[in-house]
């Protein structure tokens, strides 16, 4: 049975920053409160013309360049995300077309801010499984343009921003070690976006009553996500058949720092083995977790052979953990320059457009 290596990882955030100060002109809010009570300072927010596809494809061609491998090498990619650019098509399929990965099947997952968890034990149980070799997990996420700017409750918390992961089947024993994912549909109303789906398609009426914003009730969401974090984290270690001593480094679910020092009390670990950005990004929902461990990867901090284990949680509510041994690259000839590959993408696309448009007019023809 192939093991399910994570061997490439890349970031991406928009350019520009909102600070709390910058809230406090929008709302009664300020800095201090702002930072005590989330640990938050600044969040980087998406320019109208950057969407999840676009954050997902810059940092799916950073995790494809350290992988060393071709967008074209791809057998699967999904996209986890609770701002999709369309209900459909998938944010995934954007994506697919945009690296030019011609053999991937594509598509997107939603388990809110835990997505990104889900998502990574759906691909390496897929690679486990034998019945693919490469694949291309993202977390991308444009909440901003679903924050209510007069709501303090919400508009601190939230940024955008993506993480990708290229996971790859190998011999070599490692990888992902085990994984675990809950739900509790009952707590769904605690933390929702209603409008524009099914049950409240968009009208002026939806717009009006405020349904297309997220809508959030902050202190049972953070009651809920304190219970759990310690016990997904117990969880899945004792699955992976690990002790909490063996592990190096916990990824948390970047919310508010205080979740993550509840967490670590409840484990009994000391903040240091805790790795932690939601000062500079907020919470970018299921793009916290790969963001938070591109960012220790390029600072060092997680070298190869240690153990991690992720752990998050969200609106559903979903919650659920994995555990990994860290590995890297797998070391490979050649050198591939997935940007390149970015080119070709575009011109593939357009052609096919054109095709298509041109067989369409020569099938009304004949009919
Ligand atoms: O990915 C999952 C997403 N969601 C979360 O993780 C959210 C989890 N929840 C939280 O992070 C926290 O509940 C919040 C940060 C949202 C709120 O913090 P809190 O410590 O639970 O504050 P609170 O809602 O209990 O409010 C305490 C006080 C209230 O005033 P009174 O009634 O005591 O006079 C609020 O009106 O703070 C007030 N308040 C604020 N004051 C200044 C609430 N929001 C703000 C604000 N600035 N932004």
């Amino acid at each position: 049975m192939p093991y399910a290596h994570i061997t490439g990882w890349g970031m991406s955030v928009p350019e520009a920053v909102l600070t709390n100060d910058d809230i406090s002109k929008m709302v009664e809010t300020n800095d201090a409160w702002i930072r005590e009570r989330t640990g938050i300072q600044e969040r980087h927010i998406a320019r109208d013309d950057q969407f999840p596809s676009t954050l997902g494809v810059a940092a799916s061609i950073k995790a494809l360049k350290i992988a060393n491998l071709r967008p074209t090498d791809l057998d699967l990619i999904i996209c986890s995300t609770s701002s999709p650019e369309y209900i459909f098509p998938a944010t995934a399929c954007l994506i697919q077309d945009q690296l030019g990965a011609t053999k991937a099947g594509a598509f997107d997952l939603l388990a809110a801010c835990t997505g990104f968890i889900y998502a990574l034990n759906m691909a390496a149980q897929a690679i486990r499984s034998g019945s693919i070799k490469n694949a291309l997990v993202i977390g991308s996420e444009t909440l901003s343009r679903f924050v209510n700017w007069k709501d303090r409750n919400t508009c601190i918390l939230f940024g955008d921003g993506a993480g990708a992961f290229v996971l790859q089947a190998s011999e070599q024993p490692g990888g992902v070690l085990s994984a675990v994912m809950h739900s509790d549909g009952s707590g769904g109303d605690l933390l929702t976006i209603a409008g524009g789906g099914s049950r409240y398609p968009s009208t002026e009426s939806t717009v009006l009553d405020g349904k297309h914003y997220i809508q959030m009730d902050g202190n049972e969401v953070f009651r809920f996500a304190t219970r759990v974090m310690a016990s997904a984290t117990e969880e899945v270690l004792a699955c992976a058949g690990l002790t909490i001593d063996q592990v190096n480094w916990i990824v948390p679910h970047q919310a508010n720092i205080r979740i993550i020092k509840a967490a670590a009390r409840g484990l009994k670990l000391p903040m240091e083995r805790f790795i932690v950005n939601l000062e500079r990004y907020g919470n970018t929902s299921t793009a916290s977790i790969p963001m938070a461990m591109v960012e220790a990867l390029e600072k060092g901090q997680i070298k190869p052979g240690e153990k991690i284990v992720m752990v998050g949680f969200g609106a559903g509510l979903t919650w659920g953990a994995l555990a990994a041994e860290w590995t890297g690259p797998i070391p490979s000839k050649g050198h591939v320059r997935p940007e390149q590959y970015r080119f070709f993408a575009r011109l593939r696309s357009v052609v096919r457009r054109a095709i298509r448009f041109i067989e369409g007019l020569l099938y009304r023809r004949e009919l």
